[in-house]
């Protein structure tokens, strides 16, 4: 099974890729994570990438398409994945496009998670309080989801005009949510 996760800041991809990557035994590969990894261990790549994360914006497509290109080519990677967070821009789907035309390996489906604005915030607002993300504060949130509404939420209509896109309501009980996907998604 080869998945995307898409959604909002705050909609809960990272929850469901995680249970969705456990329910089918696939990896669950978040470039949010790889970068954070990267940022906290101080790393050539966490380097670069920490003035655009620290401001909201995406990091540049070339440096982001390398990582998730070198991922996929991980061993564990070979039966199936689902990506969270990429692609998050026409130029990333493109790139999608060619890393999987080469690996010779279709998507599957993408899951498209929704939630009201006011759900996004206050949830966000809670994870900064957990988590200490630097980049959960209002100014970067309030970037973040432009980023996302101008560059991100248009991607949706490309999947939806191939063909495997799964709409689902974000805002309710994790494992009800999760239990859907899979019954749409099948076994
Ligand atoms: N595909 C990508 N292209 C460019 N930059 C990315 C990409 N994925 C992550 N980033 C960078 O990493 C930051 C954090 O990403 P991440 O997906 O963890 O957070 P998010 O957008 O707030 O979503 P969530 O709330 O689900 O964690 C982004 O703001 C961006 O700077
Ligand atoms: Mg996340």
């Amino acid at each position: 099974m080869r998945l995307l996760i898409m959604g909002p800041q705050g909609v809960g991809k990272g929850t469901q890729a995680a249970l969705l990557s456990k329910h089918y035994g696939i990896p669950a590969i978040s470039t949010g994570d790889i970068f954070r990894y990267n940022l906290k261990n101080q790393t050539p790549l966490g380097k670069e990438a920490q003035a655009y994360i620290d401001k909201g914006e995406l990091v540049p497509d070339e440096l982001t398409n390398k990582i998730v290109k070198d991922r996929l080519a991980m061993d564990d990677a070979k039966n199936g994945w689902i990506l969270d967070g990429y692609p998050r821009n026409a130029s990333q789907v493109a790139a999608l496009d060619a890393m999987l035309a080469e690996l010779g390996t279709p998507l599957d489906a993408v899951v498209a998670l929704t939630a009201d604005h006011d759900v996004l915030m206050e949830r966000m607002m809670k994870r900064a309080q957990i988590e200490g993300r630097s980049d959960d504060n209002p100014e970067t949130i309030a970037k973040r989801l432009d980023v996302y509404a101008k560059e991100t939420a248009p991607l949706l209509d490309t999947y939806k005009s191939r063909g495997v896109l799964h709409e689902f309501d974000g805002s309710g009980d994790i494992d009800a949510i999760q239990a859907t996907i899979v019954a749409e998604l099948g076994e």
